[in-house]
């Protein structure tokens, strides 16, 4: 029988390794890594390893052009209070109009973790263990009865975990969100190279390869329909977020508002980062363009500069929360000259089988991953910003098992918030000097998502509850 033409495109392209174990395949083997090998841009990846890999063309950031990028304070640290409410206004009007949409990218491995499942479905609250997803989608209900306007909730899986999102959302029936507004689509892949560019197999018969970074969410977004769903629903912007972070305000009106008062098509939070080597990217400009320049890039004496009143130089962080607009996402998944997101090398210990077809497991980076990140898509937005914003009420990542983003630090710095909204609304709660209270507590966001929508609820609540140990309030309990 002759051989597909496809196997041919691949010799011709020095990518036949691909093949070497094609006969020794079944039909259904062979027909699976067919199906692999036909999902690669061979053209896409000659690109990268003559650009990324050989050197010769690697565009590095030039350090010393970067300057810090201004942002929008806010009035607590000497922002104008008036237009934060004029902003906060607008952002409520958006969302009244049902123009908002949610957007969670949750296609990472959360390797970093050791957590074995979508990271989606991992338990964050204090009481109750409520899994990342059910936080995002009380918020999102929430929300949505607050502005009499459900939300959709758009997320993004990978090609590991997108049925297990699935199923566990399916499992606890959208966490009380109408299923017809949740929309899971996968991201893309791409294939893992050696040094020399060549396409690894992970077995004889499949392909390394691996999720394509969260920027690969502006094309995975169009391909999957969602922004033509988008354009029917009148959804002109997506409230970007990470599946890590529970304590994102999924939709903020006053972020919401910022971006659409100042036309911006792509708008990011920053915080100021807490020291030098905080694991956060940099907003800078660069030739007067935005950028994001990530904590491995950054020179770690860049990231330790100080300015003559001690604060760090480059200290506006990314906690990777954006509004992003729907046609500007269309431009960019389009791609073309000029407004293409560029890939990222990491260079990553890769399994994958020696010549006589056995499974090899490095203990060396033996390869290179590709990698878009959204926030590459800034510089070419119409006028971009950056709006503060309070890390106590919008950043607590989940990232490592014990340590800094951890479990433990996210669960105090909830408790944290709880107590903070109880004493704003004149309730006695005994902290310790951290503002974590000593008791257990748990607020449900379908009671209180932020701070305005707590206040609602508590004003409403007769009688009011003593603060003991293990108080969870919530709206409508299950
Ligand atoms: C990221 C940002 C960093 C920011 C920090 C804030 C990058 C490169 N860096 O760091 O600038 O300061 O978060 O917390 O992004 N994801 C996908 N598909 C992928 C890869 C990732 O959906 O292919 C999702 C993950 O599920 C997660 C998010 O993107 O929700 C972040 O990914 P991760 O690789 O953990 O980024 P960090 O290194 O923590």
């Amino acid at each position: 029988m002759p051989l597909p033409p496809l196997i041919e495109t691949f010799r011709r392209a020095g990518q036949s390794q691909v093949f070497a174990f094609f006969e020794q395949l079944d039909p259904a083997g062979q027909r699976q890594l067919l199906q692999e090998a036909a999902e690669i841009d061979l053209a896409e990846v000659d690109r990268l390893t003559r650009t990324l890999l050989t050197g010769s063309a690697s565009a590095g950031v030039p350090f010393a052009d970067l300057t810090p990028a201004p942002y929008e304070a806010l009035p607590a640290q000497g922002g104008e209070a008036a237009a934060w409410a004029r902003a906060k206004a607008a952002g409520e009007e958006e969302l009244r109009a049902g123009r908002v949409a949610a957007f969670t990218v949750a296609g990472g491995q959360g390797t970093r973790l050791g957590y074995d499942g979508p990271k989606g479905t991992f338990p964050v609250t204090p009481l109750r263990h409520k899994p990342l997803f059910q936080v995002f989608a009380e918020k999102i209900q929430a929300a949505g009865v607050r502005y009499g306007q459900p939300l959709h909730w758009f997320i993004m899986t990978s090609h590991q975990n997108h049925g297990a999102t699935v199923a566990f959302l399916e499992e606890h029936r959208y966490f009380g969100l109408d299923r017809a507004r949740v929309h899971c689509f996968r991201q893309g892949r791409m294939p893992a190279v050696d040094f020399a560019g060549r396409i690894l197999l992970e077995t004889p018969g499949t392909l390394a390869l691996s999720p394509d970074g969260h920027g690969g969410s502006l094309r995975a977004l169009e391909r999957s329909g969602a922004l033509d769903l988008m354009r029917r629903e009148h959804i002109e912007t997506l409230s970007y977020f990470q599946v890590d972070n529970p304590l994102v305000r999924c939709v903020d009106p006053a972020f919401i508002g910022w971006h659409r008062l100042r036309g911006s098509q792509m708008s990011s939070k920053m915080i100021p980062k807490a020291y030098p080597e905080e694991k956060l990217g940099h907003f800078c400009l660069l030739d007067g363009r935005l950028v994001v320049v990530e904590y491995s890039d950054l020179p770690l004496a860049m990231q330790r500069e100080t300015t003559p009143d001690g604060q760090l130089r480059f200290r506006a962080g990314s906690i990777a929360i954006h509004m992003l607009d729907r046609e500007f996402i269309r431009g960019i998944a389009a791609g073309g000259e000029g407004v293409a997101l560029p890939f990222h090398r990491a260079d990553k210990k890769i399994p994958t089988v020696d010549a006589a077809g056995r499974p090899v497991k490095p203990a060396q980076p033996n390869g290179v991953k590709f990698e878009l990140f959204v926030f590459d898509a800034q510089p070419f937005a119409a006028h971009p910003l950056v709006i503060e914003t309070s890390r106590a009420d919008d950043f607590s990542p989940v990232k490592n098992a014990t340590g800094v983003d951890s479990p433990q630090t996210c669960r105090d710095d909830q408790l944290r918030q709880f107590a903070r909204w109880l004493r704003a609304n004149g309730a006695e709660v005994a902290t310790d000097a951290s503002g974590r209270p000593h008791a257990g507590l748990e607020v449900s966001p379908r009671f209180g998502y932020d701070e305005d929508s707590f206040a609602e609820s508590w004003g409403r609540l007769s009688p009011r509850p003593a603060i003991t140990d293990g108080l969870y309030l919530d709206c409508n309990p299950p």
